[in-house]
């Protein structure tokens, strides 16, 4: 099998690594790609969000199967445009990715399908939202209905937290036409959980559970970023809880689209709430996660590529996919400054170093090659995994591989999987 996988960071590196190990490839190319990546698989000089170049690369090159990373091209349409081509694609089409592009959207899929998540409403005038906000008091919730790079949700510790972000997001338009619309709904409380699921459709496999640590600095502390690292799988998540999640929340999720005519394939990412009434929808996505992916992968015993196809082709009944159970942790490795204003350019050595470690992988995220010197280009630039049989062990290798790694411009957090 020939195979695209579209995205230039660490994401995309753990998926073709994951898919290059297949008996099946015969030859596997990346959009855009990175240095990394290039060890791998053919670089092709297309940037993820071209879905029109994207498409006449696949087609002009007997591609078999089209793996996207990142959610920007299957909002665009990617798997539509390949569709149209007879070109399979293991994402959801434009229809279906709405449930990652609004969050309205996913609110009014889940109360359809009786999945459990937080109380809301929906405004568009800042009066009645206001209004909402008063009657309903603190803690609350305001989020931007449309994508929001990470940054359009406001958790309100206090009713003039969660005016001002009423406010911004509907009267100022900081969000632009993400924020013409507001979900304002209950606080949940309790742990916060990633859990991924492989669909064709109708049905779905469990991909694995993992915690991501967003903030930038340690003890959670500081702005947000993409994801600064992650543990798999997330101490209390048990076997049931992933049989609450698989039956409660995915399978009536792809019910209620296949309902609805806009059935979902591809990856399917659930972020939830483990709450005291058990585990409760924040929102879904509708890719892998990053650091997830790099979590999640190196921990997988079977060849993925098999069931991505089968996915692609409604055929997943039946499947499953054998798993090392391990713990594995992931440490993203950030230029400093992230993620406000950093330098790229600086020099990064000691990778060799780095993987000679057990069980280590090193992704590569925001990285180029200057001549033969490997720069940061980017704000999150590495992901060190390691996996261990314990927590603690793959915490403590992950940590020796981040320390072998010479890059006096780039830091990470030292607290990832230690809070447990
Ligand atoms: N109802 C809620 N109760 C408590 N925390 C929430 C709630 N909704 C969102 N959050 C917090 O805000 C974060 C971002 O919200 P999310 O809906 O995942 O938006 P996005 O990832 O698009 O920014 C969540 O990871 C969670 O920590
Ligand atoms: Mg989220």
């Amino acid at each position: 099998m020939r195979v695209l996988v579209v995205g230039s960071g660490a994401r995309e590196h753990a998926l073709v690594r994951a898919i290059a190990r297949s008996h099946l490839v015969t030859a596997v190319f990346c959009a855009p790609g990175n240095p990394g990546i290039a060890a791998l698989a053919g670089l092709v000089p297309i940037a993820a969000t071209d879905v029109q170049a994207l498409t006449e690369f696949a087609a002009a090159n007997a591609i078999d199967l089209v793996v996207p990373g990142p959610e920007a091209p299957l909002v665009l349409g990617l798997t539509d445009a390949l569709a149209a081509r007879g070109i399979r694609c293991c994402g959801p089409t434009a229809a279906a990715a709405r449930l990652e592009g609004s969050k309205q959207f996913t609110k009014e899929v889940a109360d359809a399908a009786g999945i459990p998540t937080a109380r809301w409403e929906a405004f568009t005038d800042t009066h009645h939202a206001l209004d909402f906000v008063r009657r309903r008091g603190a803690p609350i919730v305001v989020k931007a209905d449309g994508l929001a790079a990470g940054k359009g949700v406001v958790v309100a510790e206090t009713e003039a937290e969660a005016a001002a972000a009423v406010i911004a997001c509907l009267r100022e338009g900081s969000f632009g036409a993400a924020g013409a619309t507001v979900v304002i709904e209950e606080c949940l409380v309790g742990q916060e959980v990633s859990v991924f699921a492989l669909c064709d459709g109708r049905d779905a496999i469990f991909l694995g559970a993992a915690r991501d640590h967003k903030r930038v600095g340690d003890g959670d502390r500081g702005p947000n970023t993409g994801g600064m690292g992650a543990i798999a799988p997330p101490p209390g998540f048990t076997h049931a809880t992933q049989i609450a999640v698989m039956d409660g929340i995915i399978h009536p999720a792809l019910a209620e689209m296949e309902r609805r005519g806009t059935p979902f394939t591809g990856i399917l990412f659930a972020g939830l709430m483990l709450t005291e009434h058990g585990p409760k929808l924040i929102e879904f996505n509708v890719r892998f996660g990053d650091p997830e992916a790099e979590t999640l992968l190196p921990l997988l015993d079977s060849d993925i590529l098999p069931l991505l196809l089968a996915a692609s082709e409604g055929r997943l009944a039946g499947s499953s996919l054998a798993w090392r159970a391990e713990a594995s942790v992931s440490v993203v490795m950030a230029a400093a400054g992230y993620p406000g204003a950093y330098q790229r350019g600086s020099a990064i050595t000691g990778l060799a170093a780095a993987e000679a470690g057990a069980e280590v992988s090193v992704f590569q995220a925001g990285t180029r090659l200057e001549h033969d010197t490997l720069v940061a280009d980017g704000g999150r630039v590495l992901v060190i995994n390691a996996t261990a049989p314990s927590l603690a062990e793959a915490r403590a290798r992950a940590y020796a591989a981040v320390d072998a790694i010479d890059w006096p411009q780039g830091f990470c957090r030292r607290d990832i999987g230690a809070h447990f």
